[in-house]
């Protein structure tokens, strides 16, 4: 299969929304990363991108929408739900909120859990592609599973080029990290730190939310600890690196190879993550030393993927 680049524009999106219309595969920018997109209801093309990606079929996949009100169709709705969608829809968050019956989608969305992971893309080749589209598309980031994700279109094309039918190319993506994951259950819970800070959420609703440990099995399933993994063994909190690694810094650090952010902003470094990661990867295997990050706002969401590019590698 040769993959197509598509230009974002009407021919672009057209072409886009046909091929997801013949049950293909579209890569395309969302403001977090770039998505490897089926349409949600036809089970053979939600299955293909598992196939592409080479992903366990037991993690479940988000569904993007162009606006609120579409979201309505596929999940029952609640009060958090509607402060939160107001606060930051459309934006890099994903609710997690009771499937409807009557949902239409395939359970391969899903992995047959009763809810459903939903967001609404700001971008806007991705708001023009789903308006187009006018359908729920089922979306995970645009890489081979365990690999780090694709922040261009150029990544996509690197790990997944013969394998989809197009990637719509809507140059970098400006956050650089995946969307946060909220569930809301009795209580309102973050399965994944992402794109927009918990903090704000907290804000926003009035009150804290509770934290998922990945030692929890019912944290957002799939969560693999190994994932967004370079070949080069990765080692964090490093203030002073050892022989033979290169650095992947943050802030006023002397040495780095490649540097996060030189003046300590978390959101330059969550923009700059993946794709200094990538660029490590493609220039060999040499251990990567990566400066301690902070904990709080969009360090969290770092840190979490940093971690998991540390990890022992399960796959
Ligand atoms: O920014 C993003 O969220 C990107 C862009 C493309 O939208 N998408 C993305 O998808 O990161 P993916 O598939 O790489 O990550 C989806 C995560 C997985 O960890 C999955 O386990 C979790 O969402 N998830 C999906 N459905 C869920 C559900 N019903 N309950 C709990 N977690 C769920
Ligand atoms: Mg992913």
């Amino acid at each position: 299969m040769d993959t197509e680049t598509l230009s974002p524009d009407a021919t672009g999106f057209a072409r886009a929304a046909s091929v997801l219309q013949g049950g293909g595969l579209v890569s395309f920018p969302t403001e977090t990363v770039y998505g490897l997109g089926a349409d949600a209801r036809q089970d053979k093309a939600v299955a293909r991108i598992f196939e592409a990606k080479n992903r366990p079929t037991f993690n479940p996949l988000i569904v993007h929408v162009a606006d609120v009100a579409a979201t309505k169709r596929y999940v029952h709705w609640n009060d958090m739900a509607n402060r939160l969608a107001a606060a930051f829809w459309p934006g890099p968050l994903t609710l997690v909120l009771p499937l409807r019956d009557d949902s239409g989608l395939s359970p391969l969305v899903t992995a047959s859990l009763p809810t459903l992971a939903i967001r609404v893309p700001e971008h806007p080749v991705a708001q023009a592609l789903l308006s187009e589209f006018d359908g729920p598309v089922a979306a995970p980031s645009a890489n081979p599973s365990g690999k780090i994700s694709p922040t261009r279109a150029q990544h996509v094309i690197n790990g997944l080029s013969g394998r989809i039918e197009a990637v719509v190319d809507g140059g970098d993506c400006g956050v650089g990290v995946e969307s946060t994951i909220l569930g809301l259950f009795d209580e309102p819970t973050l399965l994944r730190p992402g794109g927009l800070p918990q903090e704000a959420i907290e804000a926003a609703l009035g009150r804290p939310v509770v934290i998922r440990s990945e030692a929890d099995p019912l944290t957002a399933p799939g969560q693999m600890l190994s994932h967004y993994a370079p070949g080069a063994s990765v080692r964090l909190n490093v203030v002073e690196i050892a022989e033979g690694e290169r650095l992947l810094g943050f802030g006023k650090v002397d040495g780095a190879t490649l540097n996060l952010s030189a003046a300590g902003d978390l959101t330059e470094a969550a923009a700059n993550l993946f794709h200094h990661l990538h660029a490590l990867d493609a220039d060999g295997d040499t251990p990567i030393a990566v400066s301690p990050i902070p904990e709080h706002g969009l360090g969290r969401a770092i840190n979490d993927r940093l971690r998991r590019a540390a990890a022992p590698r399960d796959t």
